[in-house]
């Protein structure tokens, strides 16, 4: 709870006044960073595959409105891992948003990150849209949850927002990816998020991290994104732990339209060196 309250009390209510549509983001997820930047992961450098991405994706994205890091910035939830991750990220003129993912330290995280790296917000207004970041962080435990706490405050934006489409932002993935051992490390209470999301009836888009791999759907009109990380990705529809030696780093882009509806892209970065 205490890490929770943290995050909480760093939250912001940012508001950007957008003149153009598309809205441009940035998805970064699963950095993994290690203390020791030399230290691989599945045999990927964890550092060089994220400089790598964000190299990447800064020349082919010109107009990014706003960056969003879906959790596990740090591997070993140390210091020096989000040290690291605040030089890398510093390369962006646009706002970064980040959550917390299983492997972080969101007490430790808040310290060191926010709130002049990377802004901490509940709510993040750009134009006619609501993107809304959850924390579903639940200390010492692989899988996620959003506390009741959380949904209140999810149902108490919605109610107040005149925004006409919303985007909402989570670490773990509220449905079934195909994986049994993923899927048991998912958010244990997604259906909760779906029934407010029903309910609300402008939510356009629900966008993850966690599963190192891709992921489309869609569900009651809500468009379902999951990310692969930026180092090392993990097999699809396997009942154990598989790592996927196949696939290189990664990051997405998404476009936010007047309309409501979004355009995203998986790109896989070559990061042979790494
Ligand atoms: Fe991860």
């Amino acid at each position: 709870m205490f890490t929770i309250a943290l995050i909480a009390s760093k939250a912001q209510q940012t508001s950007q006044p957008m003149s153009a549509f598309p809205i441009t983001l940035l998805q970064l997820t699963d950095t993994h960073l290690c203390a020791n930047p030399e230290v691989l992961l599945k045999g990927v450098a964890t550092r060089c595959a994220l400089e790598q991405v964000i190299a990447a994706a800064a020349g082919e994205l010109a107009d990014i409105t706003a960056v969003l890091v879906t959790g596990d910035v740090a591997h070993d939830g140390s210091a020096a891992a989000y040290r690291q991750f605040e030089r890398a990220i510093a390369v962006f003129e646009a706002p970064v948003y980040c959550i917390p993912g299983n492997h972080d330290d969101p007490a430790l995280m808040g310290e060191i990150l926010g709130p002049d790296s990377v802004r901490w917000p509940v709510e993040v207004g750009l134009g006619d849209w609501q993107v809304l970041l959850l924390n579903s962080h639940v200390t010492e435990r692989e899988g996620g949850e959003l506390s009741s706490a959380e949904l209140r405050r999810l149902e108490a934006v919605l109610q107040r927002s005149e925004a006409a489409h919303v985007l909402i932002v989570v670490h773990h993935p509220p449905v079934a990816v195909g994986s049994r051992w993923l899927d048991d490390i998912g958010l244990a209470n997604g259906e909760a998020l779906f029934e407010v999301a029903r309910r609300d009836g402008r939510v356009r888009g629900i966008l993850w991290g966690h599963i190192h791999q891709q992921f489309e759907g869609e569900r009651d009109g809500i468009k379902l994104m999951g990310t692969p990380s930026t180092c090392v990705q993990f097999a699809p529809r396997r009942a154990d732990f598989a790592v996927d030696g196949q696939q290189p780093p990664a990051y997405r882009w998404l476009r936010l339209h007047a309309d409501g509806c979004i355009d995203s892209e998986v790109r896989w970065v070559d990061a042979a060196l790494c």
